[in-house]
């Protein structure tokens, strides 16, 4: 009998990828997702890549009574992991209610309902958001939290204390906290990706929509930190290398090798990489010139963050071991695949 596993949010774009890699270590992936970021056709690419179309429910989470309906029906999930959740830092300072009812509301319902059907695992989507700009470079679990500057911030403060309390005044409960850096790129296979809606906030999605012509030029916010090229550094982590971690995460909990009730991860590559390094290896990577301004500061920005992955590459016995290039490529090869919908829509219009 292959192990279930409950993946709310698993339409969106770390979601999907991991019900592939799930899929592909011999779990059945159940998917909870109410579609408000995502479309249903990503089911299609799970299929096409692994041969399995998994289970899917169109749930909103933050509904107590179609969630419960929903665990009644499915019996023997073994672990929850938690990607639903709104995520755009920017959208969050405009409406800070629909954030905290999105992201609060719903974990509270999962592990209110948890013990009532014995799931006693769940694995939590943080954010190195939860550090800020931190002191002392690169980043460790121990890292001091900071106050959060935006609600989305802060939605992941307030669920990862959630969770602890939950865990402490709940026996056999586990969960395991990870917090990833900036998660980017494509499946190889191009079948599933990443989806913005509108116009993209973050850097990559940014970078392959000018470079297709979709957009005029990117602005590079700010060239004046205190970085060696001026612009902002992050770590930007692939999305299939982080698909990954969630699963040995569910291992670990599943084969119950946990050494606390509640694990925190980094998930990082360990190498920080400024925006004008990221353009220009794109540009070698692409072989597209790619129009760019410098552009002022943008608010809210940190100057750098990187982590230091050392305790996942011990404990999880993961690492973050794919190339920059096939990075930026999978990147690339996706914007096309898009482009090619795009044209195809267009020509049924
Ligand atoms: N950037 C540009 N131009 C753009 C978009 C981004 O120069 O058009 C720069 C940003 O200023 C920043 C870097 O590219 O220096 C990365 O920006 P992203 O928006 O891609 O990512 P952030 O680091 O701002 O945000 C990410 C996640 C958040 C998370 C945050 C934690 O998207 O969910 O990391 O630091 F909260």
């Amino acid at each position: 009998m292959k192990k279930r596993i409950l993946v709310t949010g698993g339409t969106g774009y770390i979601g999907s990828h991991t019900v592939v890699e799930l899929i592909n270590a011999g779990f059945e992936p159940i998917i909870i997702d109410n579609l408000s970021n995502s479309n249903i056709g990503v089911l299609d690419g799970i299929k096409r890549i692994t041969g399995v179309e998994p289970i899917f429910e169109n749930i909103d989470l933050k509904d107590y009574v179609s969630l419960n309906k929903f665990f009644q029906k499915y019996e023997g999930i073994e672990a929850i992991i938690n990607f639903a959740a709104s995520k755009a830092v920017g959208e969050s300072v405009k409406m800070p209610v629909m954030y905290y009812r999105n992201n609060i509301t719903s974990l509270l319902n999962l592990v209110e309902l948890m013990p009532k059907y014995g799931i006693n695992h769940i694995v939590f989507s943080s954010s190195c958001t939860v550090y800020g700009q931190p002191d002392v470079l690169p980043v460790t679990e121990q890292s001091p939290i900071q106050p959060a500057t935006s609600p989305y911030g802060y939605t992941k403060q307030v669920c990862e204390n959630i969770i602890r309390d939950t865990v402490k005044a709940t026996v056999g409960m586990k969960s395991i906290l990870l917090r990833y850096f900036n998660p980017i790129g494509a499946h190889p296979s191009a079948e599933i990706g990443e989806l913005p809606n509108g116009v993209p906030n973050n850097l990559l999605p940014f970078v392959t929509q000018t470079a297709i012509g979709l957009r005029s030029e990117l602005k590079v916010f700010g060239n004046d930190y205190n970085t060696p090229d001026g612009s902002c550094i992050r770590d930007y982590i692939y999305v299939v290398d982080l698909a990954k971690a969630h699963v040995m995460a569910v291992e670990r909990m599943l084969d119950k090798k946990m050494k606390r009730s509640v694990e925190v991860f980094n998930l990082g590559t360990g190498t920080g990489l400024s925006v004008l390094e990221i353009v220009n290896k794109f540009m070698e990577v692409s072989g597209v010139n790619l129009p760019y301004q410098i552009a002022p500061r943008r608010e809210g920005d940190i100057e750098k963050v990187w982590a230091d992955p050392s305790l996942a590459n011990k404990e999880l016995g993961w690492k973050a071991d794919t190339p920059l290039e096939d990075v930026l490529s999978s990147c690339w090869k996706w914007e096309l695949k898009l482009q090619e919908r795009r044209e195809k829509d267009q020509q049924n219009s």
